[in-house]
């Protein structure tokens, strides 16, 4: 059906080449004419049915076009890291085609470590390459919820516990895809910060906090970005449904940020007809029409922007003006993807997507501790043995709509045996995790099963331990049921499977030990002294293992800083009530509702503020060589510093700007974050060369939002720049005057 639709759109448009000669060819055929006056001459030949036939699915992730018309059907796909097998019409699961295995880019925390924009850019254009390729007119992603607490499943589908840094990452993320024709759909709008009842979560947050941490990457994804999507989040803010929630989507993101693109249902997530037709949804999406929670199949006549919504306009209960609102916003996005003036064709699996792959999972990876032990020499004879089930699980698969189908995965296995192709390698798994390896019918091909017991799989790597030159374990979460995944939370911070007890038994036997947690989300290590490097590797798609043995062996100098806090328990964090997390239910109500009392001081500015020390700050990451910060200077709104590379390996530092409010500001009494960061710039630096970074200050940096008169306030006074290489590294300062 879309392959017709698109041929008779391209004939039509064809036809019109020669428009002049034929100047009785619709306007919303030329895609020489501005969009919004394709959109006003192709509005009126629409029948109201062929208008509520666009505002709902047809199937599992497609809507209706208007075939008559040449009006193409809109095509979505997940995202973020990828692009999802194809599934059946009405189904989740993948459908066995043999022509979709993707190219797994590596998850989006992995991505934010690397605070490289370039990087981002380079994410959202080839995922959207491949996007376009697969012939598909939206990516549903990327996500941009922050991590408020270590537990959330989807923390690795997210850019980490900051608004900053995640605006900035999502910025040209969003540019980077939609440059192929191809919409990001940014999600999940918004305060969407768990997965436990994730259906039935009212959170309730104060406007300060919402303006202030939870809004602006969604912000800048709208207003810097251009994001030609939105997708709203299945829970509830303030006692109403996201998806059809009036104060974040008509006051907020239509009305105040002036979005002009689709308001996009999460799959499932639109309850309330009425809501659903007044409030800002534009499509709504999903399998059933409940929350996900059952119906007949094939129910998409069922949905509340279908039938029920045409039975309203007939009956006069509703008139049409929402209706032609959401119909031609659909179609500026038509006309931006499938009938854009630009042609696209996209690419799939290429070499070049494959390194861009390998080279953001690589520049993401950080280096939390070292002794000199990294990097290992490529040339190196040692016995190495490799301890722990993520050294071979492919991890691609698994982890809710993320998942993912791929040609191949090169494993940490695969990837340490060809870096050290002299050294002796050896594989103990220490620990079951999830020995399975099959996720909505897509298999990895690898049988995990085991027999030894618990105590015999310790013993085993115990006494290999004894024998090897050195350790390296590859451990961490993976995609199952409450660890990194949709649909359920983490239980915990630290590893689990038993893994902190074997490290610690490796540790007493192992002449040298290297552990690698591969997670997507803050894991507690409090075994860390008694070994001697640690690496948080990520989920790094396609190439992870390459990208791991590229920052092992130093072909790539560690360069990745943590997008989040990992704090020594779950205790020291912000979050301390039931009624912070997970949720309180109150008598009469059909959902959980759940305070955001620690307001703003999420992350560092929570550890900031209690004065609590933490395992790995935020913006930590260690290189192979040494930077040194001097001279910082400030003139007006600018403020600069120098930074040196003084080891001797070339290397990337990411220099860190945070700002201090002025103490008891004239204006204000609230309580400000000690700091927040309000700039970064990642600069490449031989032995001994030396650059400065320089920052514009915006009156934004500097601004807090009044909730009572609803405006960001910049108050007058003397500020402080704070230059570090990590939110607990502050190495220089500088005071600078606003106003
Ligand atoms: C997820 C979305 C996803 C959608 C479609 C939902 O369950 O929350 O992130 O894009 O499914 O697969």
């Amino acid at each position: 059906m879309k392959n017709n639709i698109l041929i008779i759109a391209a004939a039509a448009a064809l036809t019109f080449s020669c428009a002049e000669k034929n100047p009785d060819l619709p306007v919303y055929l030329d895609p020489s004419k501005d969009i919004e006056e394709r959109i006003a001459d192709v509005l009126p030949r629409l029948t109201l049915e062929e208008k509520v036939a666009m505002v709902h699915a047809q199937s599992k992730f497609s809507s209706a076009g208007v075939p008559r018309l040449g009006i193409p059907e809109v095509w979505c796909t997940d995202g973020p890291h990828g692009i999802r097998p194809e599934v059946f019409w009405d189904d989740w699961d993948q459908a066995g085609w043999t022509n979709d295995s993707c190219t797994a880019f590596p998850c989006l925390s992995n991505l934010a470590a690397s605070w490289d924009r370039e990087l981002a850019f380079l994410y959202g254009e080839s995922v959207g390459a491949e996007a376009r390729y697969r012939g598909k007119d939206v990516l549903l992603g990327p996500g941009v919820n922050i991590t408020r607490t270590p537990l959330n499943g989807r923390n690795f589908e997210y850019m980490g516990e900051d608004p900053f840094l995640a605006g900035q990452m999502v910025v040209p993320y969003v540019r980077g895809v939609q440059s192929n024709g191809v919409a990001a759909c940014v999600k999940h709008f918004a305060v969407n910060n768990q997965e436990l009842r994730r259906t039935a979560t009212s959170s309730n947050v104060d406007d300060r906090t919402l303006y202030e941490i939870y809004l602006p990457a969604f912000e800048a994804a709208v207003k810097d970005g251009g994001a030609w999507a939105i997708m709203g989040s299945y829970n509830l803010y303030d006692g109403q449904y996201n998806c059809h929630n009036e104060k974040l989507l008509v006051d907020i993101l239509k009305g105040e940020w002036g979005f002009d693109g689709v308001v996009i249902s999460d799959w499932g997530g639109a309850r309330d007809d009425d809501e659903a037709i007044r409030n800002g949804l534009d499509m709504e999406f999903g399998t059933w029409t409940n929350g996900l929670t059952g119906a007949p199949s094939d129910s998409y006549n069922n949905y509340h922007l279908a039938n029920p919504y045409l039975e309203r306009i007939r009956d006069g209960r509703v008139g049409t003006e929402e209706l032609d609102d959401k119909v031609s916003r659909i179609l500026r996005l038509i006309f931006r993807t499938s009938m854009s003036p630009e042609q696209h064709f996209g690419s799939f699996t290429s070499p070049e997507h494959y390194e861009a792959a390998r080279r953001i999972a690589a520049e993401g990876i950080v280096l939390l501790q070292n002794d000199g032990t990294l990097p290992l020499d490529p040339a190196t004879k040692a016995n190495i043995l490799l301890v722990g089930e993520n050294v071979l699980k492919k991890l691609v698969v698994g982890g809710g709509s993320s998942n993912l189908k791929t040609k191949y995965e090169v494993t940490p296995m695969e990837a340490v045996i060809e870096a050290f192709p002299e050294a002796n390698v050896t594989w103990e798994r220490g620990y079951v995790g999830d020995p399975t390896g099959s996720y909505n019918l897509v298999e990895t091909g690898q049988d995990l099963s085991e027999s030894r017991s618990a105590e015999k799989l310790a013993e085993d790597a115990v006494a290999a331990a004894r024998e090897a030159d050195i350790v390296i374990f590859i451990g961490g979460l993976n995609k199952s049921a409450h660890q990194d995944t949709e649909g359920s939370d983490r239980l915990d911070i630290g590893m689990p499977y038993g893994q902190p007890e074997l490290i610690e038994a490796i540790a007493e036997v192992a002449p040298r030990m290297v552990v690698v947690n591969i997670s997507g989300s803050p894991v507690s290590m409090p075994w860390a002294d008694k070994v001697n490097a640690i690496v948080q590797a990520w989920y790094g798609g396609t190439e992870a293992g390459h990208a791991l043995t590229d920052v092992l062996t130093g072909k790539v100098n560690p360069s990745g800083k943590m997008p989040f806090t990992v704090p020594f328990a779950l205790e020291d964090g912000p979050i301390r009530t039931e009624r912070q997390y997970p949720g309180i239910k109150e008598e009469g109500k059909d959902y959980w509702d759940e305070y955001y009392d620690e307001g703003v001081f999420v992350g560092y500015r929570w550890y900031d503020a209690s004065d609590t020390p933490v395992q790995w700050a935020f913006g930590h990451g260690l290189s192979y060589t040494e930077f040194e910060y001097s001279k910082p200077k400030a003139s007006g709104m600018k403020v600069s510093v120098k930074v040196r590379n003084a080891g001797p390996v070339a290397g990337a530092e990411v220099v860190q700007l945070y700002i201090t409010a002025p103490e008891g500001a004239a204006v204000s009494e609230i309580v400000r974050p000690a700091k927040e960061l309000k700039g970064f710039e990642k600069v490449y630096l031989e032995p001994g060369e030396t650059r400065t970074v320089t920052f514009k200050v915006t009156p934004r940096d500097l601004a807090w939002f009044d909730a009572e008169d609803h405006v960001w306030v910049a108050e007058p006074g003397t500020y402080t720049a704070l230059f570090g290489s990590s939110s607990r590294d502050i190495r220089e300062e500088v005071d600078f005057r606003y106003r």
